[in-house]
């Protein structure tokens, strides 16, 4: 995102907050567009995403073109005042495309073609794809480029594509060469000694197909970067494309989260609207703090600018197995978590719910039983009160804490062959996430080689991925004073795959003044002890699943295996202070170590207390608190406030119904006396 380019702002303005959702009119006959158009305004919708599965209907057959049912969708809109998120269609190609252009058709690792009859059939190094796409882009873009309706672009949706066929293997070893140079250097950064792989020809060369055993993990975290680039560059195309012909609209593609095959720190700067699809697993009891951590990690790859909640349910999705509805009150309460931290688009999939295809029985704004309908009603009410909040849209979520987060890292990590699978980064991330936002501490996600000194906690979960660069940077900002907290398998690898020799996390031993020689997985869980500072035992806890054989070379043993040797340590580093934890602490014990590394950084949440299920966090200069439980809480604060959506005004504390929200502006000063 550049500053000079239009952003979301240019879609705010004037209409706040963004509410609305993916709107697929194809699917419906006419008369009942008027219904949805007269519908959205009474519902307060403000923006729709309209064609993102139309290709079939913009061209019906190779070359042809048919765009006037569309001409008609964006006059409606239009006329109802509903802002247009115009699609490029090129997600979904039709079956023509995979019949006349069998290239276009994705083949996996096994060698076996991907089918049309679903959607998504499409590969992404496919030259008989892009010319294809680009056409029917180009007629698209150049149709409505200045239609009034169109507020911003949408390219594709959700890309994740990934082919192993013969002109990907032709592109990845492009993508090698631009890399290498020459085949000496891949061989050496894949380490094809190993195994007899040594390559003697490019032609040799090709992506990790299905082979016999293990395939070579360099290999396989290259093909990673190269898909994730490969994806980046068809998105890229489609959006230079819109430039061009639609200046002065912002573009965006949605994103699916901690989505592993994509680098969104590499899209991140060529969007101009973040966007997201959260769908949310209400069987998973962490759901809501997976909610914030995902939102979190939107806001900063937005780079602390508001984002956009491109699309969520309004109540079951129909894609796991089992499908949760959502309770009376959930639809409001996960958007407005979201517009708490930095959302100012509250999107939907979708707005009316279909009544053939593959979705038939996933919910919608407009659910099949129609509009009378409770959840309809709840849309409603939500869509109009989202326009009482105009003025949040364009202010600031600002953060203490970092995680460190690197898609890299994730990829080298998550190797087939490594000590245990039982390490996940992203549960990881969540296990260090999750204390921190039950005490309200707002917590950014960052690349490790990225600017640290807007914070005073930086943790790295499992970042087993490090260049020597970025540990340096990490060791001078801890020592300027910073407090890094490390977990385990990090700084294990350098960014070709090759772990590191030597006591380990090798880049990392000085700052950390302890380093360690084996990794020794569990079955299950392990006893630890909390020692104080004279080394005795105060008090245990359990670890699961990992432990290593460490030891102290300065820092001092705040908790130990069973054995003795140290489990957690903590070393005080020129003005800062590095932590190191070899093991899967339980979740209580990550709490009182949470309570520590605050402590260290002298990080606060922004209230004293919370209780359980509640999340507080700070928006521009409101307080949002957020209860996810089922009953009813007394939340407590300092002096004087008022509910900016009731208008009460409150001393001292909020009392929140089962999934209730306030947002409270305080008032300077001392509190009033009574
Ligand atoms: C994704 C897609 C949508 C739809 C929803 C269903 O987010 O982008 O087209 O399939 O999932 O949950």
């Amino acid at each position: 995102m550049s500053a000079d380019r239009p952003g979301l702002h240019t879609v705010t303005q004037g209409r706040g907050l963004l509410f609305g959702g993916d709107y697929n009119p194809e699917q419906w006959p006419e008369h009942v567009w008027e219904e949805d158009a007269a519908l959205m305004r009474k519902a307060g919708v403000n923006l729709v995403t309209v064609g993102v599965f139309s290709w079939g209907r913009l061209e019906p057959s190779p070359g042809e073109r048919d765009f006037a049912w569309l001409d008609r969708v964006l006059e409606l809109m239009h006329g109802a005042g509903v802002a247009v998120d115009l699609a490029t269609p090129t997600a979904s190609p039709p079956p023509w495309l995979g019949h006349h252009f069998p290239r276009t058709l994705p083949v996996n690792e096994a060698g076996n073609t991907l089918w049309y009859g679903a959607r998504n059939q499409w590969c992404p190094s496919s030259r008989d794809y892009h010319a294809r796409s680009t056409a029917i882009v180009t007629d698209l873009v150049e149709r409505y480029a200045d239609h009034p309706a169109v507020a911003m672009w949408h390219v594709g949706n959700e890309f994740g594509q990934v082919c192993y066929c013969d002109e990907a293997a032709e592109e990845f070893r492009f993508w090698l060469r631009q890399r290498y140079t020459g085949l000496d250097a891949l061989n050496e950064a894949w380490g094809t000694t190993f195994w007899s792989q040594h390559y003697s020809e490019w032609e040799q060369v090709l992506p990790p197909r299905l082979a016999p055993y293990i395939v070579n993990p360099s290999q396989k975290l290259d093909w990673a970067r190269f898909c994730s680039d490969e994806l980046l560059a068809h998105y890229k195309a489609e959006r230079d494309l819109i430039r061009e012909l639609s200046p002065g609209k912002p573009i965006t593609t949605n994103y699916m989260g901690f989505f592993k095959p994509v680098d969104y720190w590499s899209w991140a700067p060529e969007q101009d609207i973040i966007s997201n699809d959260w769908y949310p697993d209400l069987s998973d009891p962490r759901f809501p703090a997976r909610a914030a951590l995902t939102h979190d990690l939107m806001r900063s790859l937005a780079g602390g600018k508001p984002w956009m909640l491109m699309e969520q349910s309004t109540g079951a999705v129909n894609w796991r197995p089992h499908n949760l509805p959502k309770p009376a009150g959930q639809l409001r309460l996960e958007s407005l978590q979201a517009v708490a931290r930095g959302a100012d688009g509250l999107c939907y999939f979708q707005w009316r719910q279909s009544a053939f295809g593959a979705e038939r029985f996933h919910s919608a704004m407009v659910p099949l039983a129609g509009p009378d309908t409770e959840a309809h009603a709840e849309v409603r009410a939500h869509g109009l009160e989202l326009h009482e909040l105009h003025d949040i849209a364009g202010t600031e979520v600002r953060a203490d804490v970092a995680l460190l987060h690197d898609w890299h890292s994730w990829w080298a990590a998550e190797e087939r062959a490594r000590p245990s699978d039982r390490l996940s980064v992203v549960e990881q991330l969540t296990d260090y996430y999750h204390p921190l936002w039950r005490r309200g501490v707002t917590v950014d996600l960052a690349h490790p080689s990225s600017e640290l000194s807007p914070y005073r906690l930086v943790i790295a979960p499992q970042l087993f991925v490090i260049s020597d660069a970025d540990a340096v940077k990490l060791t001078e900002w801890v020592r300027a004073g910073g407090v890094l907290v490390v977990g385990p398998f990090s700084g294990i690898s350098d960014p070709r795959g090759h772990l590191h020799t030597g006591r380990f996390p090798a880049p990392l031993r000085d700052v950390l003044g302890a380093s360690g020689e084996a990794w020794r997985p569990v079955d299950g869980e392990v006893e630890c002890a909390w020692r104080d500072e004279t080394g005795f035992k105060q008090g245990f806890f359990t670890a699961r699943d990992w432990t290593e054989t460490i030891r102290a070379e300065g820092a001092e043993v705040v908790a130990t295996f069973p054995g003795d040797g140290p489990a957690v340590t903590r070393h005080a580093f020129g003005a800062g202070v590095a932590w190191y934890v070899a093991t899967l602490p339980d979740a209580a014990a990550l709490a009182e170590l949470t309570a520590r590394f605050m402590a260290d950084a002298q990080v606060s949440g922004v209230l004293a207390e919370l209780p359980e299920g509640v999340e507080a966090v700070r928006r521009g200069d409101l307080l949002w608190v957020l209860n996810h439980g089922d009953g009813t809480v007394s939340v407590p604060f300092e002096g004087d406030a008022v509910d900016v959506l009731t208008g009460s005004p409150l001393r001292d504390g909020v009392d929140l119904a089962p999934r209730g929200v306030a947002i409270l502006r305080q008032h300077a000063g001392p509190p009033a006396t009574r």
